[in-house]
């Protein structure tokens, strides 16, 4: 079978990228978004380049940015979030340590039984390569549960109901691969590299 020649050429040299991540969940997602592109990426350990900001864009950004100097060649740096708006956007930049301090049920109790649990999901990719950094944002609204479900996935995804359904990503495993904000930010870099 005869390939198009920008089929055959996407085949024999796929783009090789780092993604810096120690979270094995996040880099499958990433994959297998950035696979239907052609787009290979291979995971990188991110130790000591983490920064503390309010703002996930500059984390994104300066990682990105810091990861480049020293690696020199194409890499992403995402950080996301978890934003609750009746706890005025907590924990956001913070997801990370207060899952690993008070977790899923810390974040439940906290809300108590406060009727507005609505909260949103942010992903911020950071694409670095010669010269310059491109940013991806991602996000899906929702709400937060009043128990912690089982099932798959990692992190808050227990108690994260997007809207529109009435379970949580843990639970509609499939449908979070489509439509999280992970997914929206890596659709967005993936037709930028196709275009690029
Ligand atoms: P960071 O991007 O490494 O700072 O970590 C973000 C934190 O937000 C993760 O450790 C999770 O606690 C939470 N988080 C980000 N994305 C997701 C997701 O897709 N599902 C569940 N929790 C998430």
């Amino acid at each position: 079978m005869k390939l198009k020649k920008t089929n055959a050429k996407r085949i024999q040299n796929p783009k090789t990228i780092f993604f810096l991540t120690s979270n094995k969940s996040k880099f499958k997602e990433a994959e297998k978004i950035l696979n239907k592109f052609g787009i290979k990426i291979i995971s990188k350990n991110s130790k000591g380049i983490e920064i503390q900001s309010n703002s996930l864009e500059e984390i994104a950004r300066v990682c990105a940015k810091k990861a480049y100097e020293s690696l020199k060649r194409p890499l992403i740096v995402e950080d996301s979030g978890l934003f609750i708006d009746s706890l005025k956007g907590f924990p956001g930049p913070y997801s990370s340590y207060v899952l690993k301090t008070v977790g899923c049920k810390g974040i439940l109790d906290l809300l108590g039984q406060k009727r507005r649990r609505s909260a949103k999901f942010i992903a911020v990719v950071a694409y670095a390569s010669k010269n310059k950094i491109k940013i991806f944002k991602g996000v899906v609204n929702g709400k937060i549960s009043k128990k912690i479900f089982k099932g798959k996935g990692f992190g808050y995804d227990p108690i994260f109901i997007p809207n529109g359904y009435s379970k949580p990503f843990s639970i509609l495993y499939s449908i979070k691969e489509k439509i999280s904000h992970r997914a929206l930010a890596f659709e967005k870099l993936g037709k930028y590299l196709k275009g690029e």
